[in-house]
């Protein structure tokens, strides 16, 4: 982030009471309970938010060499994206043609010629197309179909890739952004090399993940033996289209406006700057790293939520790797054992249909416009 829009973004706290919350929506919202348990609302955002748009598919530190890949379920629909040997990337349907098998599974950091199906061993160029039929004795000749893999369009830009699930006709990730690339593309994520990445599965709505980052709200209580010590109980937001930006700010922020003029004020060191990329990515700034966030809705009340963590450099020795990995067992401490458990419960209470109804305060403006924009792209009205 420019050091003039840093600037800008200090400028909102000066004279602000750090015990309390400096930035208010407009008006605070309601939203019924079944936002987070209905069925027939659920199957309305896998369509609308899930298969009919770009999805965020992770960093290009995870495909970086020729023939690396990433396998994920986007919208329900099995994607492969790999990266071809003249380094751009192709992203396919990961089903066999013959008869539907998966073809990739996780991720390769590189180095794959062939794509071979686990279970006739039919063999496919890293770009789908279709090279043979081992074994089938000339047995498919008479089919008039191309048996290539089916295309989807992929679109790489500022370190971000995204595949649209369910069309290929090109698409550019600017658009996608909605102006965020406008801030994401000084970070140089292009760089940033993959360390490790989670996988842990929640008994909540997809929503109730994001909802865990869009306020600081909470952190004073559901966190005040971990990290509320340390952290101003609320966030800097902005939006961009639909995806809400929210700046976390350590308390010492302030300590400059006093100790120095102002050209010389930062934010990004004492930031978790948090940019979200609806509906299901989620990609965090600190200083000295980047976390990235997936979340793969699994039915209306359970989801898949993966944690990677990134580093500027590879790390070149063991001491360097676990200086990361310990990163990341805190990451997961504080939202594993303190956010989701507290949001299944969430859930649970939700899923009793004793409660009609949720509320979000002017405090919590991130919360409000999120819930706001995924309402009207489902087509339910606000409150
Ligand atoms: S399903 Fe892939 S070769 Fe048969
Ligand atoms: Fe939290």
């Amino acid at each position: 982030m420019r050091v003039s829009r840093q600037l800008e973004l200090l400028d909102r706290l000066i004279g602000a009471d750090i015990d309390r919350p400096w930035s208010f929506a407009p008006a605070s919202m309601r939203n019924p309970a079944s936002a987070y348990t209905d069925a027939d609302r659920f199957a309305r955002e896998i369509k609308v938010l899930f298969r009919d748009r770009p999805q965020f598919v992770g960093l290009t530190g995870e495909c970086r060499l020729p023939g690396a890949f990433i396998a994920q379920t986007l919208g329900g629909v099995p994607i492969a994206v790999v990266r071809q040997l003249d380094g751009s990337l192709h992203a396919m349907v990961n089903a066999c043609r013959h008869r539907g098998a998966p073809l990739l599974e996780g991720s390769g950091q590189g180095g794959m010629r062939r794509i071979v199906c686990p279970y006739h061993g039919w063999t496919y160029d890293i770009d789908g197309k279709l090279l043979n039929q081992p074994g089938s004795a000339g047995g498919f000749d008479d089919l008039a179909a191309n048996c290539d893999l089916h295309r989807r369009a992929v679109a790489e830009k500022h370190g971000l890739i995204f595949v649209h699930p369910t069309s290929n006709e090109p698409f550019d990730v600017d658009d996608v952004l909605c102006g965020a690339e406008d801030e994401i593309a000084d970070y140089g994520l292009a760089d940033y090399v993959h360390i490790e990445t989670r996988v842990n599965s929640w008994k909540m709505n997809w929503k109730l993940f994001l909802d865990t980052f869009t306020e600081a709200y909470h952190i004073r209580w559901l966190h005040k033996n971990s990290i509320a010590p340390y952290f101003l109980p609320d966030l800097l937001f902005d939006a961009f289209g639909p995806h809400p930006r929210a700046i976390g700010l350590r308390k010492d922020v302030v300590d400059q406006f006093t100790r120095k003029p102002r050209d010389e004020w930062r934010l990004l060191p004492y930031s978790t700057a948090q940019y979200f990329l609806v509906p299901n990515g989620l990609l965090v700034y600190q200083l000295d790293h980047v976390e990235v966030w997936r979340v793969t809705p699994t039915d209306v009340g359970s989801c898949r939520i993966s944690t990677s963590i990134f580093a500027p450099d590879a790390p070149a020795t063991d001491k360097a790797r676990n200086y990361w990995k310990h990163n990341l067992d805190l990451l997961l401490d504080v939202t594993g054992k303190e956010d989701f458990p507290l949001q299944e419960k969430v859930q649970a209470n939700l899923a009793s249909g004793a409660l009609p109804e949720v509320v979000y305060g002017r405090i919590e403006p991130a919360l409000v416009h999120l819930h706001a924009s995924i309402n009207a792209a489902v087509g339910e009205s606000t409150f």
